[in-house]
């Protein structure tokens, strides 16, 4: 259980987060949406520490993550995977070095990278990326491959961290649709085994077939949280004053991502 407790972030004058406060149980995919400028990355980012908080807590099972010092933070974070809208791979390291990085967090000093992974390491990596149907590109340079593949890498990566949560953050937003779809369909299958998702999404439509819960935000605050039917074309209106057309289309240009698909809009 992940415990968000009017967590806030000012930026001088600017508050990103707003007394935000949300109860996550474990095992659920909770989609995070709102404008740009909302406050979707800041709240993720103060999740693993990314960025201090100003005010409020978060605690994990019962542990305030906001007062872990050293060590704790480390483990933490090992913990709390984060996944980014710009994949964040090695580009000349190789596919399966890459997925290995995830286990380096535990160790200080970045040397000889491949002769530090036991064989149980290797075989590790080798499965997550099997599972993502990545195996055979395991040799080769990140860089040679597409968006959608380098990102379900990232996420194989993630896995190699044993995390309990992972945090992403647009991981589609430079997707195209078919890419999009692999990547949250390889997110919500590691959700099903278990584990948290929290993913900032600028795609309403994404969110409402990918997610068991809906959060938005607003200015720093929660403004809508609940399951995806509730959040119905009216509701957007209500919240953001546009329409769901407008909100999709504003938020996918705002981080650089296609123009959304045709909404399947939900009646008010
Ligand atoms: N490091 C920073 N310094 C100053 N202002 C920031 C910083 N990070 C975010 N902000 C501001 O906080 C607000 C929320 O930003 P962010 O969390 O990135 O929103 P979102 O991810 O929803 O687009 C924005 O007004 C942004 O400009
Ligand atoms: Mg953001």
């Amino acid at each position: 259980m992940l415990e968000i407790e009017r967590l806030t972030r000012r930026f001088g004058e600017k508050t990103a987060v707003d007394g935000v406060s949300l109860s996550i149980p474990a095992g659920q995919m909770v989609g995070v949406i709102g404008r740009s400028g909302a406050g979707k990355s800041t709240l993720l980012r103060m999740l693993n520490r990314l960025t201090e908080p100003s005010a409020g807590r978060v605690l994990f099972d019962g542990t305030d993550i906001t007062a872990l010092r050293g060590q704790a933070l480390r483990d933490w974070r090992m913990r709390c995977a984060m996944i980014f809208q710009q994949f964040n791979l090695v580009q000349r390291l190789d596919v399966l070095t890459n997925v290995l990085v995830g286990r380096l967090n535990r160790r200080p000093v970045l040397t000889s990278l491949l002769r530090m992974f036991t064989a149980q390491e290797r075989a590790m990596a080798l499965a997550a990326l099997d599972r993502f149907d990545l195996a055979e590109t395991a040799l080769q340079r990140a860089d040679t491959l597409s968006g959608g593949q380098q990102q379900r890498v990232a996420i194989a990566r993630a896995l190699l961290q044993e995390p309990r949560i992972i945090l992403a953050d647009e991981p589609i937003a430079s997707l195209d649709p078919r890419n999009a779809r692999t990547v949250m369909d390889a997110l919500r299958g590691v959700n099903r085994d278990g584990i948290t998702v929290l993913v900032n999404l600028h795609d309403l439509a994404t969110a409402r077939d990918y997610c068991d819960r809906i959060v938005a935000l607003n200015a720093g605050r929660v403004v809508f949280d609940g399951p995806p039917p509730a959040l119905t074309a009216q509701r957007i209106r209500e919240i953001y004053g546009v329409t769901e057309e407008e909100f999709a289309e504003e938020a996918a240009a705002a981080v650089g991502a296609p123009p959304p698909r045709h909404p399947a809009i939900a009646a008010a």
